[in-house]
């Protein structure tokens, strides 16, 4: 067995028609090595082919350059050691905004004047554009007394800003409410007394997920989730439990607790592969990052625009594969659903052709105005840029936390996580400790036992900074 693992070793493993290569516990992989493996389905498996239970490569420390292998944690959450910064794995070097372009961005965020805000995994800092927007909304129903020409006109361009931001067509998305009500359509859409009634869902779901699909038990669902293990989702694990039974996957792209992102187009090849949908709930992660539906080859896509769209709550949209609308009839349903919203006939229903007919009832016309807003507002920094300077503030993070002597419990390698990263508190002080930061003029997110630090396009370094000290300070 080598010493060094390189993408030749992998070539070779996938050539002789294996899935796992078992290497020693001081074995080091080169990144190009583990990169090839995953393109290829090859799991690197530490320990020998007989061992009782295979260990996940899925932490380790850089040393030199590579990913030297270490043990794996046995529990959930993981841990770590928080005596060095060493095991941290960025993924960028550095922002790709000069001080003098963050400076002109946070200019837009009057709030960052006074307060540092890094709780945008729960809700993003106001914008000058996106109060105007709302103020638009407001002078116009003043003025107007009723204008619901323009304000379903509005409603649409927010689709499409929503679908030109995840590479889709208009039509090819719904608006709602709720990321809740975008699954309950969806879940009250599948015929569970046919062949296929099982749905996976993964223990790092937002609870609200976990809640729809559960109520669709009594009409024959049967639920599973796909286990949490060191804090991480393996495609092992899918391939495991998924089977052709299981008629959609209904999964988080990051982890709302710790910022875990799971490689979607990975995932939606084990369930494409044994003829499933997946639908991807991607709250966390939209807004901060990258995400074209079509490339990463996800059939349904939802997400709210309160946290990293820069938005208000009171709206969701759920992003459709044009293919799959046929076979979707909500039994939650209402007029905005139908072929005509407008032909008032009481006595049919008439589900549209396009993604509309997983809406409901009356749209959230001021939020979507302040979801257009956003949306813009993002397009125009970049998402590619967005991602890299929060993936730049992640690795900066996590290693400031590590540093300062604070138990992480995110991943270590940037690239296997999104905006969060969760520092662990006691569980029964988290709320008190997210209202003394507050106190401080450090808003953060606490979740159970974590203070959740989420940065978006608009923080510094010196914000990550100052929340960290205070967050050792408060933590004695
Ligand atoms: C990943 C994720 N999904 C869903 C939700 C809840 O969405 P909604 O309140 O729009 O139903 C949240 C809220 O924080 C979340 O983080």
């Amino acid at each position: 067995m080598p010493d060094i693992v390189t993408s030749e070793d992998i070539h070779r493993r996938a050539a002789d028609g294996e899935s796992r290569l078992y290497v020693p516990q001081e074995a080091i992989i080169t990144d190009i090595a583990r990169e090839t493996a995953r393109r290829m389905s090859v799991e690197i498996v530490v320990g020998e082919p007989d061992s009782p239970r295979p260990e996940s490569d899925s932490f380790g420390e850089r040393q030199d350059g590579v990913l030297r292998l270490s043990e794996a944690p046995a529990e959930s959450p993981p841990k770590r050691d928080s005596s060095s910064a060493d095991g941290v794995v960025q993924k960028v070097d550095r922002s790709p905004f000069s001080p003098q372009e963050l400076r002109n961005l946070r200019a837009e965020f009057p709030s960052l004047q006074s307060t540092v805000h890094l709780a945008n995994c729960s809700q993003g800092a106001q914008s000058l554009r996106v109060r105007r927007a709302v103020e638009q909304y407001m002078e116009n129903w003043r003025a107007s007394g009723m204008d619901w020409d323009y304000w379903v006109q509005e409603v649409n361009n927010a689709k499409g800003e929503f679908a030109r931001l995840i590479g889709a067509e208009p039509d090819e998305v719904a608006v709602v409410g709720s990321v809740s009500e975008a699954v309950s359509s969806v879940a009250g859409a599948i015929d569970y007394e046919g062949e296929r009634n099982r749905i996976l869902l993964t223990e790092a779901e937002f609870p609200t997920v976990g809640h729809v699909w559960l109520a669709h038990e009594k009409y024959g669902a049967e639920v599973d989730f796909v286990p949490l293990r060191d804090g991480e989702l393996l495609l092992e694990d899918y391939r495991r439990m998924m089977d052709e039974r299981t008629a959609m996957a209904a999964i988080t792209h990051v982890y709302y607790q710790t910022g875990y992102k799971q490689d979607l187009e990975a995932v939606a090849e084990v369930i494409h592969n044994q003829g499933g949908y997946v639908l991807v709930d991607a709250y966390q992660s939209c807004g901060a990052c990258e995400i074209d539906v079509k490339e990463l080859d996800i059939d349904i896509l939802t997400t709210g625009n309160l946290k990293y769209l820069l938005g208000v709550p009171g709206i969701a949209f759920i992003y459709v594969r044009p293919e799959l609308v046929p076979e979707l009839e909500p039994a939650d349903t209402g007029w905005f659903a139908q072929r005509d919203p407008f032909s008032f006939e009481v006595k049919v229903l008439d589900y549209a052709e396009t993604a509309r007919r997983l809406e409901g009832g009356t749209p959230p016309v001021t939020a979507a105005f302040a979801a257009q807003a956003g949306m813009q507002l993002l397009q125009e920094v970049g998402l590619d840029r967005i991602e890299q300077h929060i993936d730049y503030l992640s690795g900066y993070c996590l290693r400031g936390a590590l540093t300062r002597g604070l138990q992480v419990a995110s991943p270590l390698e940037v690239a296997k996580k999104g905006p969060t990263t969760a520092v662990q508190v006691p569980a029964e002080e988290s709320h008190a400790i997210e209202m003394a930061l507050k106190r401080r003029g450090v808003v953060t997110s606490a979740r159970g036992s974590m203070i959740r630090i989420a940065p978006h396009y608009f923080n510094s370094e010196a914000d990550i900074d100052i929340a960290l000290d205070e967050l050792r300070r408060l933590l004695g």
